[in-house]
């Protein structure tokens, strides 16, 4: 690296301005660990820095973090085995609005909301199913198949910060394996200590003791809870209507392909699947669904985009061609994720049939917004013939 650079340096002393301007090349957009500065980049899957967070093998690994967001998101990757233990002790934060996505196998989650009266909702979400932990929710996780993946989302971006001052260790993986292989499946955590409640606190995570709550496992069909809610309104788990909740504190759930749904037909066709709009935040400047796209024919144009807002993705079937402003075009496969900051033009088109991705805005008007103003209400998860 250093002899490079010295090269480089020297070279451009010796060179006129036009050629110093024509040797410079940008550093790649393709990373094994998220930038510590905000700058366009794609990470593959299973790459990023990762953590071991307890002594039975579950991992985190940074996909975007407060400094490759400049503080808008951050996205980390929760893989395990199955345990039979909540990864987490119950708890709340007054800043972080928390967003649980599965991404793989299969994950319960715990939501209630801290007010007197609130029914403690729990599901078993599998691949595409969406979770949301508005401030103040109490809420916690659990690994409950043998390869799962949860995905969490924090807005603003900073409460990720904790998992570095938690870990026991860098989990470092040449072959990328998911998890640590530990056959033992220990509690993750005793009863929390004044310091760590205090460490907690400071870093916005608030523990609700087991006097005040314990997350109920009288699971039935994949749920728990108020059963006038959706995800079970017939008989079959993953069922019902879905609909985001009005009130942008109140938690809700979002079962893969049973939530609103628009198709635009401008450029070959898109299904765009809200999960959650600036409506449903406090902070009012988020937002997260699903674009499932047809690939591109004869004919089609490429998609383009330019966004006011900090903008990512993180694939979840088919081949996305993604060409981001001074770089050459990418393919990228389920469980990627790039990262483009806002007013970075980039190129997008499915290389393949049903090519989908989870798409996250830092803003109230992202790609949503733009293909959403010409789209139609659709009664399907996927596209016409
Ligand atoms: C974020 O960037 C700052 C400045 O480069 C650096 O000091 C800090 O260690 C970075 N944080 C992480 C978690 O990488
Ligand atoms: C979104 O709003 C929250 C709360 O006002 C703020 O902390 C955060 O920085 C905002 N994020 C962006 C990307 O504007
Ligand atoms: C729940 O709300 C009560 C009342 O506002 C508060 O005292 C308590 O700390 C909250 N619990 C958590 C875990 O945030
Ligand atoms: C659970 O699912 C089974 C099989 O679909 C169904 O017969 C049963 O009524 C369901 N139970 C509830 C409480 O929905
Ligand atoms: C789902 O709920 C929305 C809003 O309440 C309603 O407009 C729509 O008709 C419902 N769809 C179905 C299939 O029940």
């Amino acid at each position: 690296m250093k002899a490079s650079t010295l090269t480089s340096l020297s070279l451009s002393l010796l060179s006129t301005a036009s050629s110093t301007a024509a040797s410079y090349s940008p550093p790649p957009l393709v990373v094994d660990v998220a930038p510590d500065h905000l700058r366009p980049y794609i990470l593959p899957r299973y790459k990023g820095h990762a953590i071991k967070l307890t002594t039975s093998g579950q991992i985190i690994r940074f996909s975007i973090t407060t400094n490759s967001s400049d503080g808008a998101f951050a996205v980390v990757q929760h893989t395990s085995k199955w345990t039979g233990w909540t990864s987490a002790r119950p708890h709340t934060h007054q800043e972080a609005h928390e967003h649980f996505y599965c991404s793989k196998g299969r994950v319960e989650l715990w939501t209630k909301k801290n007010v007197t009266g609130a029914i403690d909702e729990a599901r078993v979400l599998t691949l595409g199913d969406f979770g949301t932990a508005p401030p103040g929710t109490i809420h916690t996780f659990q690994h409950t198949d043998p390869d799962s993946q949860l995905t969490h989302i924090y807005n603003p971006a900073g409460f990720e910060e904790l998992y570095n001052v938690f870990s026991i260790g860098d989990f470092v993986s040449p072959h990328g394996s998911p998890y640590q292989l530990i056959g033992d499946d220990q509690q993750p955590f005793g009863d929390v200590t004044p310091e760590q409640e205090a460490l907690l606190n400071s870093l916005d995570l608030y523990v609700a003791k087991a006097d005040v709550y314990v997350p109920r496992r009288d699971f039935v069909n994949g749920t728990a809870g108020d059963p006038s809610i959706n995800w079970h309104n017939s008989n079959n788990w993953h069922n019902g209507n879905n609909s985001l909740s009005s009130d942008p504190t109140d938690p809700y759930y979002v079962a893969k392909d049973y939530g609103p749904k628009y198709l635009n037909s401008e450029n070959g066709y898109k299904v765009i699947q809200p999960l959650l709009t600036a409506e449903q935040t406090p902070n009012k400047n988020f937002t997260i669904g699903t674009l499932t796209l047809s690939p591109k024919l004869e004919g089609d144009k490429t998609n383009v985009a330019k966004l006011p807002h900090h903008f990512a993705i993180q694939m979840d079937e088919g081949q996305l061609a993604l060409t981001i402003q001074g770089y050459k075009t990418e393919y990228l496969l389920p469980g990627d994720v790039a990262f483009i900051p806002s007013g970075t033009r980039f190129e997008y088109y499915a290389t393949v049939p049903f090519t989908k991705f989870l798409y996250l805005n830092g803003g109230a008007k992202g790609l949503d917004y733009e293909l959403l103003a010409n789209a139609v209400p659709w009664d399907f998860p996927a596209y016409p013939e």
